[in-house]
């Protein structure tokens, strides 16, 4: 059961304050010029009584620099002028307890937001972001990996805690609109092909591992030969239904797949490998759950596990000039950035600085968009 923001608001006018320091939300947001544009644009929605009488939250408050860069993103272009949308956009900053600076490790998080509304984001408890410590700079990546960076931590008022960030937070996308973005198109013309589209989209609480389009190039030969029920049956065994696996979270065992079979989770090295498949690019959050980019495809009625070559899934493949499945798949102008960190070690959040430039969305966050005017009832 989701609770919605007037549910909570009641909660948090019967709970107790700390009367010896009584800062108020709205004086925070007033007296720091460095979020004019966030204070503006909750007045404008009405929400400040309401964002006050949460309690135990963590805001992530985007800076004037963060809506300066907003403005000029084509998500802007979708969002502003839409209450709906712009109240969802507002709730995926508002986090689910009191986190401070010091609590957030190199070891990733995935903490609850209150952006439960399951018209953009079907993921129980609240859609995560994902908080980490990367020597020494705190971060906040959201949907197609945005980083928002902390500028300002730890500005505390009676009902929680405030970080300022510098990039207004992604609202995760759904799965096509988001696997486009990293120019998964082998896997985006595969789900329409198979007409998995629905299901994967309509679905709560996914983990869904994407073959990158190499790896469905390089076993093009059996793809081209394979009847439609083989290829769907190749591509539900790679999501597992009911549980959204965070990379960190993931360890050695078997889970069931939406194809009622099962797959090998492996941890070694600080990598995390699916049967024998490795995770390339874990921890993309979308709007239902998690997709990770896996570097070959799985195969349902193979053994092959971690340590296995990757051609062993498939012994007898060979690969095409073309990438399967993408006819008629628009190619994508510019691809999302992923930040080397993120590649380099799913386990544990380790050092490289390099930042990740910001990819603007190509579309509207999830199927927001349609229902726009259902969100008002937040
Ligand atoms: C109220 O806040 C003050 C200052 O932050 C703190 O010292 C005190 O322990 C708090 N009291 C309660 C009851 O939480
Ligand atoms: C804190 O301040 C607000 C606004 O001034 C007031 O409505 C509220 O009653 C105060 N709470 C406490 C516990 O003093
Ligand atoms: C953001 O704040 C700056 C500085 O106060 C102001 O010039 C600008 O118009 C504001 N933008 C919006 C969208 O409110
Ligand atoms: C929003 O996007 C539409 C369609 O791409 C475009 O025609 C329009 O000019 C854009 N508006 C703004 C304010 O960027
Ligand atoms: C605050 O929220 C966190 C996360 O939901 C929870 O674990 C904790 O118990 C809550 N604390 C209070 C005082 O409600
Ligand atoms: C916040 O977390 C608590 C448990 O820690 C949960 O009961 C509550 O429903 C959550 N609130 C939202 C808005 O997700
Ligand atoms: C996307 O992938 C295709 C096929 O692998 C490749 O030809 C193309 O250059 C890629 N596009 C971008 C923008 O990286
Ligand atoms: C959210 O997930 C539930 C359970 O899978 C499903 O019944 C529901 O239709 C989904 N909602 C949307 C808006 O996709
Ligand atoms: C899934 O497989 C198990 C064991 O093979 C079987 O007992 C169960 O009925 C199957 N469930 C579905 C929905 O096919
Ligand atoms: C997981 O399995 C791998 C490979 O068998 C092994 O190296 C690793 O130690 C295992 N991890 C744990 C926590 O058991
Ligand atoms: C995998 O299956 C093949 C053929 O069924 C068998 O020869 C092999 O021993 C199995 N390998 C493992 C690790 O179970
Ligand atoms: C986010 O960007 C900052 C600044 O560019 C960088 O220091 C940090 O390492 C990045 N975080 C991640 C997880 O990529």
């Amino acid at each position: 059961m989701r609770c919605s923001l007037a549910i909570l608001a009641i909660a948090a006018s019967v709970a107790a304050q700390n009367s010896t320091s009584n800062t108020t939300l709205a004086s925070v947001l007033t007296s720091n010029s460095n979020l004019s544009n966030l204070t503006s644009l909750v007045t404008s929605l009405n929400l400040v009584d309401t964002l006050s009488q949460l309690t135990n939250v963590t805001i992530l408050a985007p800076s004037n620099a963060a809506f300066t860069k907003f403005m000029n993103s084509s998500v802007a272009n979708t969002t502003l002028g839409d209450k709906g949308l712009l109240t969802a956009l507002l709730t995926y900053h508002v986090l689910n307890g009191t986190i401070n600076s010091s609590q957030i490790a190199s070891m990733p998080t995935f903490v609850p937001t209150h952006l439960t509304n399951e018209l953009v984001s079907n993921v129980t408890d609240g859609q995560r972001v994902e908080a980490l410590n990367s020597s020494g700079t705190i971060s906040f990546l959201s949907g197609l990996l945005t980083n928002s960076t902390v500028t300002q931590a730890d500005i505390t008022y009676n009902n929680g805690i405030i970080h300022v960030i510098d990039t207004v937070l992604e609202p995760p996308q759904d799965v096509a609109e988001t696997a486009e973005a990293f120019n998964l198109t082998a896997i985006v013309g595969a789900l329409t092909t198979l007409s998995l589209a629905d299901i994967v989209d309509e679905t709560s609480d996914l983990t869904i591992f994407a073959p990158n389009n190499d790896a469905f190039q390089a076993i093009a030969s059996v793809l081209s030969n394979a009847s439609t029920d083989t290829l769907k049956s190749v591509l539900t065994y790679h999501v597992i239904p009911g549980k959204v696996l965070y990379s960190p979270l993931i360890e050695n065992g078997t889970q069931t797949t939406l194809n009622n079979s099962t797959l090998t989770l492996t941890v070694a090295n600080g990598s995390v490998f699916v049967n024998q498949a490795r995770v390339v690019t874990p921890n993309v959050l979308v709007a239902n759950g998690v997709v990770h980019v896996i570097d070959s495809v799985l195969n349902p009625g193979s053994n092959a596990t971690a340590g296995s070559n990757s051609s062993t899934a498939f012994p007898n493949a060979t690969s095409a000039s073309g990438v399967p499945f993408t006819s008629g798949v628009p190619t994508p102008t510019s691809v999302a950035s992923v930040p080397s960190q993120v590649t380099a070690a799913s386990t544990t959040g380790s050092s490289s600085s390099a930042g990740a430039a910001k990819a603007m969305a190509t579309g509207m966050f999830g199927a927001g968009v349609l229902f726009a005017g259902a969100l008002l009832a937040l």
